[in-house]
């Protein structure tokens, strides 16, 4: 019994082909991705991320201030267009508000359930729907206005 669930396991294994670990070469961006996170995806990170992933801060050695530094990703890989479920970014975005991974972190502004279906549907490959890149703009717009005032206030206030 044991002899015959050993030689199946062996089998099983020599039957499995060997795919070397190579990493895919990533494919361009197309025009119309490209245009997408122009218009929705940037404006997200604007408001939400590069206050620690940009110029003045690079936390986890990643930025995420243009194009070509959010593709570079940081200590890890952010994402590959099309592979929506192996991307980092977006296992840190989706994750439940309590976990301690959650980006943004705790203290911030979360994303709204628009702006990270946006994200989701770039990282896909597909377009992005004209109802869902409405309304994650206007839900980034929101934020990036209040944040505009509370810098304003902050003076005053004096934490
Ligand atoms: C208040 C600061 C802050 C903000 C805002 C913030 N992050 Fe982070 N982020 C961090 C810190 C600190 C780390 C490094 C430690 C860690 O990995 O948790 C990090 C790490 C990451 C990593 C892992 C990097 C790597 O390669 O290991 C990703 C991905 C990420 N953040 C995405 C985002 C996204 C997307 C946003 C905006 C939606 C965001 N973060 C907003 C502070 C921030």
């Amino acid at each position: 019994m044991r002899a015959a669930l050993l030689f199946s396991a062996a089998t099983l294994v020599a039957a499995t082909p060997f795919t070397p670990k190579k990493a895919e070469p990533a494919k361009p961006l197309t025009a119309a991705q490209k245009a997408d996170y122009a218009k929705v995806i940037q404006p997200i990170f604007d408001a939400h991320c590069v206050s620690c992933h940009g110029p003045k801060k690079e936390k986890g050695k990643l930025r995420l201030d243009t194009l070509e530094a959010t593709l570079k990703g940081g200590k890890n890989p952010t994402f590959a267009i099309g592979k929506p479920d192996s991307s980092m970014l977006l296992s840190r975005v989706f994750l439940d508000r309590t976990a301690g991974d959650v980006m943004p972190p705790k203290a911030e502004k979360p994303l709204t359930e628009k702006q990270k279906e946006a994200l989701y549907a770039f990282v896909e490959g597909q377009p992005i729907p004209d109802e869902l890149a409405k309304s994650a703009m206007a839900d980034t717009k929101a934020a990036a206005t209040a944040a505009k005032e509370a810098a304003k206030d902050a003076p005053k206030a004096k934490k």
